[in-house]
């Protein structure tokens, strides 16, 4: 999937559009680091979020509430800086977004300035739509987020899959219309029953992305260090794994560390 720079069309809003508008599938996974987020560009996928799941795979918090503004900008100027083809999306983290759309709309800016990402991401429906309002105002583009949303998880008590009761999926339909009507570019749906997930990105004009929302959403995602088998022990339904990178690393390590205890690394020409 290697192009040189100049032969490189980036993914931008328009033609994430025109992907879903053509019935092409759009393909999303998550970076947080310069190495990877090259390796995954270069592989061909059309997002890369960085979400606020660095909280969990980076920092090994057990919530995605404890990130900062501040470690998500850093995170995203990494993945920016590796970049040639796909859209970077960069979650808006939990408290600074929620509060007032004057503070939503000065995260986003700091996002967006400071480390050059094209979109932001944040979660929730009616409850944020004057922010939601206030950072497209600013023409900072949005993707919206419903579903499991798990920086209200204390709200919650639970990852289990969301929108299973008619109230709750009325709800998401509903948030889903508004999201679209507000200006949102795409939508993440998270964790929900397949034939809503499906409902809803038919009667949607923009895209959805979903993750644990079955096949009939407009894109996928997933963490990619769950895709990889990085996370060794998170195991749900809806995660495919490519990779058991966990074991693969593992082993690797104790192949280096049995090297170097038995004076066999470095040899004659791995010297100077
Ligand atoms: O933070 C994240 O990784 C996300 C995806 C699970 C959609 O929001």
């Amino acid at each position: 999937m290697s192009a040189s720079t100049s032969e490189i069309k980036r993914v931008t809003t328009h033609v994430i559009q025109a992907m879903k508008n053509r019935g092409e599938k759009i393909a999303m996974l998550t970076a947080y680091d310069y190495s990877m987020a090259r390796i995954l560009d270069d592989a061909g996928i059309d997002i890369l979020l960085v979400g606020d799941s660095a909280s969990n795979v980076m920092a090994g918090y057990e919530t995605t509430l404890p990130i900062t503004l501040d470690h998500m900008i850093y995170h995203a100027q990494s993945v920016v800086r590796a970049v040639k083809r796909c859209m970077v999306v960069v979650d808006l983290p939990f408290g600074s977004y929620q509060s007032n759309p004057e503070v939503a709309l000065s995260s986003a800016i700091r996002v967006m300035k400071e480390s050059g990402a094209h979109a932001i991401k944040l979660e929730g429906g009616s409850e944020v739509e004057e922010s939601i309002t206030r950072i497209l105002k600013a023409g900072i583009p949005v993707m919206g987020h419903l579903g499991l949303t798990p920086q209200s998880i204390y709200k919650f008590g639970t990852y289990t899959v969301r929108a299973k009761e008619e109230a709750e999926a009325l709800k998401l339909q509903e948030d889903a219309k508004l999201l679209q009507d507000l200006g949102c570019f795409a939508l993440v749906l998270e964790k929900i029953p397949a034939n809503l997930a499906g409902i809803v990105s038919k009667s949607l004009e923009i895209p959805t992305i979903g993750i644990g929302a079955g096949p009939d959403a407009d894109g996928q995602v997933l963490v990619t260090h769950d895709m990889l088998g990085i996370t060794k022990d998170f195991k749900p339904r809806f995660l495919r794994r490519y990779l058991e990178l966990y074991d693969a690393i593992n082993d690797a390590t104790q192949r280096y560390v049995a090297d170097v205890k038995r004076r066999d690394f470095p040899n004659e020409s791995e010297k100077y």
